[in-house]
């Protein structure tokens, strides 16, 4: 049988995560955050003191930048860099590595081997849908209000709601305004504005979504 992928995509803090992990819970099935790669390749050409923007030196790099990601930790070559994946600089470097080609290419091919090494997942990211797989089984672009998703990642991580809503916003158009990937709803895809529900409610209809597409 083909493997049973769903892939996700979406902008910045729409809740791709909490609800793609909830997903794979229900279904059995594992969760691969694509984004923790691209953050974890930039914590890695940070470490080396490349910088972000050099095309040939990152595009070097990125074939041997060892990433391992499990339920709770994400290592970079051999260092835990769980917590500093998700600080601010590594945020605000992350869509300038995730728009070279070479890393792209290097890691959508870890992500290809993820799955075939395990007969599907639920793949999150931003081309999952458009590039990586799709022929996915399922696929999903779930988004909400830049306004809903500054507030929702305060709650969680606490912030500035118009500092991060200008971040979210400034990132989202440089993820879809590049040339390689750029983020977008691929065809056949299946929006779900989460703007004003809650997980599980989101879960449950995506759950619907997947049954009417079997
Ligand atoms: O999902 P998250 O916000 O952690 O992703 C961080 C960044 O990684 C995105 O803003 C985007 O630049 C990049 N990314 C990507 N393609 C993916 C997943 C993430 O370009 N499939």
């Amino acid at each position: 049988a083909s493997p049973l992928v769903i892939a996700i995509d979406g902008p910045a803090g729409a809740g791709k995560s909490t609800v793609g992990r909830a997903l794979a819970d229900r279904l059995g099935l594992e969760y691969l955050d694509t984004g923790a790669m691209y953050r974890a390749m930039t914590f890695a050409v940070q470490q080396r003191g490349v910088p972000e923007g050099d095309l040939a030196d990152v595009a070097a790099v990125a074939p041997l930048v060892d990433i391992r990601i499990d339920d709770s930790t994400v290592t970079v070559d051999g260092v835990d860099a769980t917590e500093a994946i998700r600080g601010r600089d590594v945020t605000e470097a992350v869509s300038q590595v995730a728009a070279n080609p070479t890393v792209r290419e290097v890691l959508v091919q870890r992500q290809r081997d993820w799955v075939a090494d395990r007969d599907g997942g639920v793949v999150e990211g931003r081309d999952i849908g458009s590039v990586v797989f799709p022929d996915a089984a399922l696929k999903l672009y779930v988004t909400a209000s830049p306004r809903v998703r500054a507030e929702r990642r305060v709650n969680q991580v606490g912030g500035d709601v118009d500092e991060v809503e200008a971040s979210i916003i400034k990132r989202d158009r440089f993820d879809s305004s590049r040339e390689h990937s750029p983020l977008t709803e691929a065809t056949g895809s299946k929006v779900v504005d989460t703007t004003g529900m809650s997980i599980d409610e989101v879960v449950d209809h995506i759950l619907e979504l997947l049954e009417a597409a079997r």
